[in-house]
């Protein structure tokens, strides 16, 4: 009996196994140290600041951002721009302003613009909406090790052209590792040497796609240390609380027991 259900079990896995990988070319995706991840990783602000300079020059030109508000890029924990330089950062956008019945500049009361072309989807919460990790068999067993993978998967889409274009139904098609389907309709963004840091920090493509996924992961979950530190004092405190009940409850018996012993 046992060695059947063994045998069902392995069929099972292995069947679903195969079917998961027929169902597609799911992409690869390389595992990133992001400085973010574990019970204690926080954002690196230069990071965020750099990740943000290259949405900005870059992503901004087809991608938007419309759930991020703009002060909260002087949030603690964020990219921790001055008030100051968010209020000139976020004068450089234009809204339809209904009152004025005309445009003006955003303040740092709005939000980032929406996408300007129209088939780029919105990143704010990108890092949150896709899955880098999947296995092994589809069970997601993975993630518990390396984490969701958001923003691993968009630095692997960023690095994961291999140069192959085809023209399908006259949209250009580029090839990439990392895309499930192995087709996408963005072309490569970035390449070497595009950008400069302030800080003089690398501007190597791989380098360059690991801020703005940094950065994305922000845009995504910006209360990701609060949260962090919260559940860090809450299994503290549990702890805690599991010794109390421990020793309370080994009080409250001891009499019976004792009384146990000598009869
Ligand atoms: C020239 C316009 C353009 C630029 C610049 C651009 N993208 Fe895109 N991006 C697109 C389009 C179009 C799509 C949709 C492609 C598709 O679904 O085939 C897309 C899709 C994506 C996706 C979603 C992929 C998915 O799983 O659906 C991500 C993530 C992304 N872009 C990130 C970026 C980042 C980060 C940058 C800046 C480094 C950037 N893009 C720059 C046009 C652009």
């Amino acid at each position: 009996m046992m060695r059947k259900i063994a045998i069902a079990a392995v069929a099972a896995l292995t069947l679903s196994g195969g079917a998961a990988m027929a169902a597609g070319a799911a992409g690869h995706v390389e595992d990133v140290d992001f400085s973010f991840e574990g019970p204690f990783g926080s954002f690196d602000q230069n990071q965020l600041q750099r990740g943000l300079q290259v949405y900005t020059e870059v992503c901004a030109a087809c991608h938007g951002l419309k759930f991020v508000p703009l002060r909260t890029l002087a949030d603690e924990g964020g990219p921790q721009l001055p008030e100051d330089q968010v209020r000139a950062y976020a004068g450089q956008f234009e809204i339809f302003d209904a009152e004025l019945d005309d445009f003006r500049p955003r303040t740092e009361t709005d939000h980032f613009p929406e996408s300007n072309l129209s088939n780029a989807p919105d990143l704010s919460l990108m890092a949150k909406a896709r899955a880098g990790f999947h296995g092994p068999y589809g069970s997601g067993l993975n993630q518990l090790f390396k984490g969701m993978g958001g923003p691993e998967y968009i630095h692997s889409l960023l690095m994961g052209y291999t140069g192959e274009e085809k023209v399908e139904a006259g949209t250009t098609l580029y090839e990439n590792t990392a895309f499930p389907g192995g087709w996408i309709g963005m072309a490569p963004p970035l390449y070497e040497d595009q950008l400069e840091f302030a800080d003089g920090h690398s501007n190597a493509m791989e380098s360059v796609a690991e801020d703005v996924s940094a950065f994305l992961m922000w845009t995504a979950e910006p209360k990701m240390m609060a949260r962090k530190q919260t559940g860090f004092v809450a299994v503290l405190f549990l702890s805690v609380l599991t010794v109390l009940l421990y020793l309370t409850n080994k009080r409250i018996w001891m009499p019976v027991k004792r009384k146990e012993k000598n009869t």
